[in-house]
């Protein structure tokens, strides 16, 4: 298959790693890509966000699918301009990527569908919003609606923090159009888990599960971030739980949009918050005593979620992402291999703050991990950092312990000026 992969993270290698790993042999193309795509793909010099360069690309190429890995070009319609010139493209329409891109159409969606989340309300007056707040109780959580790049979501601990992000987006306009709308959602309890479904507008097949670490330091401290490691499988939801998930959570969010006109194709990414100790007896876990809320709805592969559970697939992933973009999917697409797999980011120093870039990445030549460029580039035939997330470092194991201890020898052997880790990952799973 002649394949192009849109987009330039560790998602984005780990998807085109993951393409190159089938039997049949793949022509891969990564559109921007980086110094690790480059390794497994031709990398074309397109802005994914170029939507109009991307197509005009695919009408020259007529590759046989377009795999698009970041939320941005769905929103502005990449699939949808790919579809028009009959292009076949893993990843939704505009309109099926507003569950990532407006948190408010989520929480329809949600609503209409009966699917389990926090109370929230829709606020374009900070007066009005600021009133609405007592009602929530504290914590609260205070929520851009549209694409804030990760930055849109405070976790209030007090009254005025709640209030002070209010007026940060309604009144200072800090996202702009993203924020000239704001959620105020009841504070969830729990530990969070991620589940990706390959949907083909009907059907979904699960992912195994994974957890992302937010946080930037250990013990989950400091300020969030993109994502600073993930492991798969996460024990918050083994796999006997995934049933429910799919039959509660992720088929009536499926059926909802096709009832709205919405055939959605691609990943739906499902940000869980599961809580062992309250269970809610009517909840889709009731049986395991959990009780599960979702948190969000993305419209992609989570990164750095992808680059755990990518490794564990076995099969023809270019067929079980062509079946999916086609309307064809099938249980038997997707394999789990039964190691476990961690992942953990090697990032820039001062991330998710201000950074240098253009340092000297050594250690990767022989790695003994699986090492995911996030954030590279080629300059003068050395590999040098050009983003804040710079490496995905991933191990495989029998167990999680060996996985985890593998991801960190393959980390042990890099180095750059500024390089920092979290040296924790996984330690809920360890802690259980
Ligand atoms: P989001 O962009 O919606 O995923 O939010 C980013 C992060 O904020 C989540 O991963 C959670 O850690 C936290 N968060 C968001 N909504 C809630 C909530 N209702 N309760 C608790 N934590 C939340
Ligand atoms: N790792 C979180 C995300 O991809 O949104």
């Amino acid at each position: 298959m002649k394949i192009l992969v849109v987009g330039s993270g560790g998602r984005e290698h780990a998807i085109a790693w993951r393409l190159a790993q089938d039997e049949e042999r793949h022509e891969i193309y990564c559109a921007p890509g980086n110094a690790g795509t480059a390794a497994v793909a031709t990398n074309v010099a397109i802005g994914a966000e170029d939507v109009a360069g991307m197509v005009a690309w695919a009408k020259d190429e007529r590759p046989d699918l377009v795999v698009v890995g970041p939320e941005a070009p769905l929103v502005a319609g990449l699939a949808d301009a790919l579809q028009a010139e009959g292009i076949v493209v893993f990843g939704p329409t505009a309109a099926g990527a507003r569950m990532e891109g407006s948190k408010r159409f989520a929480k329809e969606v949600m609503d209409a569908a009966g699917v389990p989340t926090g109370k929230a309300e829709t606020f374009t007056d900070a007066a009005k919003a600021k009133a609405a707040l007592p009602a929530f109780g504290l914590p609260v959580v205070i929520k851009a609606d549209g694409l804030a790049a990760g930055k849109g979501v405070v976790v209030a601990e007090t009254a005025a923090q709640a209030e002070a992000a209010i007026d940060d987006m309604l009144v200072g306009n800090r996202f702009g159009k993203a924020g000239a709308e704001v959620l105020i959602e009841e504070f969830l309890h729990g530990e969070e888990c991620s589940i990706l479904a390959l949907v083909d507008g009907e059907n979904a097949v699960l992912l195994p599960s994974s957890q992302d670490h937010k946080r930037v330091f250990d013990g989950d401290t400091g300020p969030n971030t993109g994502g600073m490691g993930a492991y798969s499988p996460a024990p918050v939801v083994t796999a006997d739980k995934l049933p429910a998930i799919k039959e509660k959570i992720i088929m009536p969010v499926v059926r909802e949009l096709k009832n709205r006109g919405i055939t959605y194709r691609g990943v739906l990414y499902a940000g869980l918050m599961v809580n062992d100790e309250n269970a809610n007896p009517h909840g889709p876990l009731a049986k395991s005593g959990s009780t599960v809320n979702v948190v969000e709805f993305n419209a992609r592969f989570g990164d750095p979620e992808t680059e755990a559970v990518l490794p564990r697939l076995g099969g023809s992933f270019a067929q079980a992402l062509l079946h999916a973009a086609t309307g064809c999917l099938r249980d038997s697409d997707v394999t789990v291999l039964p190691e476990t797999a961690a992942t953990v980011i090697c990032a820039s120093g001062g991330y998710p703050g201000a950074y240098e870039k253009g340092k000297q990445i050594s250690g990767l030549d022989g790695n003994p991990a699986l090492v995911f460029h996030c954030g590279t580039k080629e300059s003068g035939g050395q590999v040098v950092t050009s983003g804040g997330r710079v490496l995905s470092v991933t191990g495989r194991g029998a167990t999680l312990r060996e996985a985890v201890d593998r991801a960190y020898e393959g980390v042990d052997r890099i180095s750059f000026d500024g390089m920092f880790c979290r040296r924790d990952i996984a330690h809920r799973a360890f802690e259980r």
